[in-house]
């Protein structure tokens, strides 16, 4: 898999993104190579997943370091040794620190599933997130791919993808809408983004081949 864009994922719980993207770079949507897998939490469903597949992983807890610099530092050192060249959040609870951040400036991605500035911000994620669109009586939600900063849910936007809400939506029937439209859009746009492909003329990512 040489000269292949080398991107790492982080994730902190189910991992249902992170394992959509493993399986777009094995069928060559996504033309890059999923390195490793850290994740802030131990025992998630998405280490399972990782053993499956056979992608390296690691689990960084901030509770488990001295304190926040500690953390970025391991955070950044394993990126290292995996050769990243590329970060993409996927479901990652915790904020990223200054040294990693100026390491990957402007290289560091993250999905959310709203249409961000939208049901976006700190205390925004999980399933918080689409009870608060449900709540809202909305009649569209949608998901959004962005550049992360030292804030949460800010930073450029890449692309978004709208859903339509309908009458009778639950929290079970438009998370899986919502993880459906995440799992076919991150890697696609993941993919244009690391072969600069991503223009202002082309924000949403390539049309389907
Ligand atoms: C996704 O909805 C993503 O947008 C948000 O967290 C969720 C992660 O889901 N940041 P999963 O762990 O990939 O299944």
């Amino acid at each position: 898999m040489a000269n292949l864009p080398k991107i790492a994922v982080l994730v902190s719980g189910d991992g249902s993104n992170f394992e959509a993207l493993v399986q777009a770079s094995r069928s060559g949507v996504l033309q890059a190579e999923i390195v490793g897998v850290v994740s802030s939490r131990a025992q998630v469903p998405a280490l399972e997943r990782a053993a499956r597949l056979k992608v390296p992983a690691r689990v960084l807890n901030l509770k488990t370091f001295p304190d926040r610099d500690h953390w970025d530092q391991a955070l950044l050192k394993t990126l290292e040794e995996w050769k990243a060249e590329w970060v993409a959040l996927a479901g990652f609870l915790s904020l990223i620190g200054p040294r990693v951040l100026s390491a990957f400036e402007g290289k560091i991605v993250n999905i959310h599933p709203s249409l961000l500035p939208a049901f976006g911000g700190p205390g925004m994620y999980g399933t918080r997130v689409l009870e608060a669109v449900l709540a809202a009586r909305v009649k569209e939600t949608g998901i959004t791919i962005h550049r992360v900063t030292g804030q949460y849910d800010e930073g450029e936007i890449l692309a978004q993808a709208r859903i339509p809400i309908g009458e009778n939506e639950n929290l079970a029937s438009l998370s899986a809408r919502v993880r459906a439209v995440e799992h076919e859009k991150y890697p696609r746009v993941l993919n244009d983004l690391v072969w600069g492909r991503l223009t202002k003329t082309n924000p949403s990512g390539s049309p389907k081949t």
